[in-house]
């Protein structure tokens, strides 16, 4: 296969290259997906083939990345930039307190976007003084934040958190304050080492994972009740939660690829192994 095609290396950021044997399975199954009699790309999403692809994409993914039982996976669409909207809109409100931390352009984006719904946004810190070329450690919080955002993996300037903040809020009763990360350029790159304060992370799949429209959103299900009634219920995290991702039509093709990729990592050795290749590939370049 690909005899014709000479496959290249491609250090684009995203969409990013794909195992060749994952694209060769999707190629041999693409006309009839075992023995459906039809490919992926044409069947119903609330049929039995498609289902167990469903929950097989989940059940991977839950366990390649340890996500505790509080958390619901959620397959959303629209990007991480539609997250960077979602986010401010489900899990606080309007004059309330949310935190950010900026460390380059995505995080930027992702500011704009709560400050357009007319919330408090406090950047408690940024790395703009050195054009974003480190990750700033020192910063306090105030009281009463709904969350702290933080973009993991800078992917124009190649910073990324080697472990999450856990700041404390200044409040009386000292909580740490969740946390809600933006993982897209380095989702599945490395493990989760702690998931104890975080709210929310997402990421598009496009970079590591799948094909572009697919996006992945973990959120603790405790989250849910800060949701707003005047919210549309597609714009709900708790809409996918309670539909199986399935209100309306999901991106099903691309759900299969990713189920067939988080396969791929499990048998390279999970991503304890993805994280030691990446660090190798990383040394070759820099
Ligand atoms: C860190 C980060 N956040 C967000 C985005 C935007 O993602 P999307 O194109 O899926 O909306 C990107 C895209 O490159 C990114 O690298």
């Amino acid at each position: 296969m690909f005899s014709n095609t000479k496959r290249v290396y491609n250090f684009s950021p995203g969409p990013a290259t794909l195992p060749t044997s994952v694209l060769e399975e999707v190629q041999k199954d693409f006309l009839n997906y075992q023995a459906s009699g039809m490919s992926v790309i044409e069947m119903s999403h609330r049929s039995k083939v498609f289902l167990k692809i469903y929950e097989d994409a989940i059940a991977s993914l839950r366990s390649l990345m340890s996500i505790p039982d509080r958390f619901d996976i959620l397959f959303m669409t629209g990007g991480a930039s539609t997250q960077f909207a979602l986010a401010p809109l489900n899990l606080s409100a309007p004059g309330r307190q949310v935190s950010y931390i900026n460390t380059g352009s995505w995080s930027k984006k992702a500011i704009e976007q709560a400050k357009l719904q007319g919330l408090s946004v406090n950047i408690l810190a940024s790395s703009e003084d050195k054009n974003f070329s480190y990750i700033p450690k020192d910063f306090n919080l105030a009281e009463d934040q709904d969350y702290l955002h933080i973009t993991s993996n800078n992917t124009i300037f190649g910073t990324q958190y080697k472990k999450w903040p856990s700041p404390v809020l200044e409040s009386e009763a000292k909580t740490k304050c969740p946390l809600v990360i933006d993982m897209s350029s380095d989702f599945l790159s490395r493990p989760i080492l702690d998931w104890n304060n975080i709210a929310l992370l997402y990421a598009g799949v496009q970079k590591n994972a799948g094909p572009a429209g697919l996006t992945i959103a973990i959120i603790a299900r405790e989250y849910y009740d800060r949701e707003k009634e005047n919210t549309p219920s597609l714009f709900r995290y708790s809409t996918y939660a309670k539909n199986q991702s399935m209100y309306n039509t999901p991106p099903s093709f691309q759900i299969y690829m990713f189920l067939l990729v988080l396969k791929w990592i499990a048998e390279q050795g999970g991503l304890v192994k993805m994280a030691q290749h990446n660090e190798k590939k990383s040394e070759l370049i820099f």
